[in-house]
């Protein structure tokens, strides 16, 4: 593979789902290119930064490097789509206004706010492994646990009725899994933006229900927010909704799976967590560096200024790697090693700074409680087939995962 080759993983959802030719390829750029241009017919050009201590220097410094007006890659009319949406979410957000809606949800997202929905999240996750144990010895862990799971957790949160399982489980995939043929709607753009609206019409009627009989959950709290000292405005309430819908959902669903996938792969890790559960909060926190659920956020420049030394001019685009500042030599001991013990794991799997993923708690909490249920009730687990992982450009692992297990 050459250089120019190893760049074309970022434009190329199937890269994603080929973990050999994903990892080749960067780990080749960190060593030879780790601040690389990346020039395509479909995509408007970007820097691909690929190193650890790259990835935080960009995202700790908010004043060169911002989201809008290119918060995450797509191909050059989501680009222009973007930028003709009038929802505006957090990720799409800089200061002075980031920092202020923030504020609206950032109790709900912090241990003392997660803490209270501790019991719910270890009911749920019983609720799933009882629903595994009964499938009978073999199932899709993708399709049938960790797809849902997290879902039902985020619904919680908001404060949304079950019945609307089915419907926001299937809008939030076809937003994130836009560029999977299995889970896209339709190909093309135009599929993308019908999804934008269906968020649209249920996220507004829920609003209006919110404002007119407020309750004690998030919804209600973001609903009736005030911003600058006036309500907030619909467009945004919708944005936080959505984003909070699917920014909490496919991610942990793709780290409770490509976790999974990886102790199955790695017997002698599963063994070990069996045999000492008091490792699961580390096993956790490395299966999230393993799959990097997300694989990249963007930022653009405000001034002329400088990458390891590579100019970079105001305006142009730089793509910060997760998945590879995640398997850098420079920071982690072993990178290609699936250590459920790794201490330290400075992963960067949840991005840095401004932006630092608002659902951390949240999504450790979920993952240990779901391991620390399933791991000591398996008798026996391993693959049934092939699992495939999904084709995206930006939140991604398995979308299927055969396996065949006895409990115990
Ligand atoms: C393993 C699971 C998860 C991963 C890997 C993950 C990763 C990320 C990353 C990389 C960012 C961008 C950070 C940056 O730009 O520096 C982010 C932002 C965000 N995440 Fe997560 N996330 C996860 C789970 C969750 C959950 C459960 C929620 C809960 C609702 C959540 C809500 C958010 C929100 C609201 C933001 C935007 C924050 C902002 O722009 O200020 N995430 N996440």
């Amino acid at each position: 593979m050459d250089i120019e080759e190893a760049g074309t993983v970022f434009t190329d959802p199937r890269a994603y789902a080929d973990d050999a030719r994903f990892h080749a390829a960067t780990a080749l750029l960190r060593r030879e290119s780790p601040v690389h241009l990346v020039e395509h017919p479909r995509f408007n050009p970007f820097w691909a930064i690929t190193r650890h201590e790259d990835v935080m220097a960009i995202a700790r410094d908010a004043e060169t490097w911002i989201n809008a007006p290119r918060p995450a890659l797509g191909p050059k009319p989501k680009d222009d789509v973007r930028s003709d949406i009038p929802i505006r979410a957090l990720v799409q957000m800089d200061a002075p206004d980031h920092p202020v809606y923030r504020h609206v949800s950032a109790d709900w997202f912090k241990p003392s706010g997660v803490r209270r929905l501790s019991g719910r999240i270890e009911e749920l996750a019983r609720r799933y492994v009882d629903h595994m144990a009964g499938l009978g010895g073999e199932c899709d862990f993708f399709a049938d646990v960790a797809s849902h799971y997290p879902l039902y957790v985020i619904l919680s949160l908001l404060g949304l009725p079950e019945e609307d399982f089915p419907r926001m489980l299937k809008l939030t995939q076809e937003l994130f899994g836009a560029d999977d043929e299995d889970l896209a709607r339709r190909a093309g753009d135009t599929g993308f933006m019908d999804t934008l609206l269906d968020f649209f019409t249920y996220f507004k009627t829920l609003t209006d229900d919110r404002r007119a009989n407020p309750g004690d959950d998030l919804a209600s709290g973001i609903a009736n927010a005030t911003i600058n000292g006036e309500p907030i405005g619909d467009l945004e309430a919708v944005g936080y909704y959505v984003l909070i819908a699917t920014a909490g959902h496919d991610t942990t669903s793709a780290a409770i799976a490509g976790g999974l996938h990886a102790l199955l792969e790695h017997p002698d890790q599963w063994r070990r967590l069996a045999a000492d559960p008091s490792l699961v909060p580390t096993a956790v926190e490395e299966m999230i560096r393993w799959v990097s659920p997300v694989k990249q956020f963007m930022r653009t420049a405000t001034e002329d200024t400088t990458v390891r030394g590579v100019p970079i001019a105001r305006g142009e685009s730089v793509l910060l790697s997760y998945p590879s500042a995640n398997r850098d030599e420079d920071v982690f001991e072993n990178p290609g090693t699936f250590d459920v013990g790794r201490t330290p794991n400075r992963h960067m799997a949840f991005g840095f700074g401004a932006h630092y993923c608002l659902g951390t708690h949240l999504a450790r909490l979920e993952g240990r409680a779901l391991f620390a249920e399933l791991v000591p009730r398996v008798a026996s687990i391993e693959l049934a087939g092939t699992p495939a992982y999904m084709e995206t450009l930006f939140v991604g692992g398995p979308k299927r995962l055969p396996i065949r297990y006895t409990m115990a």
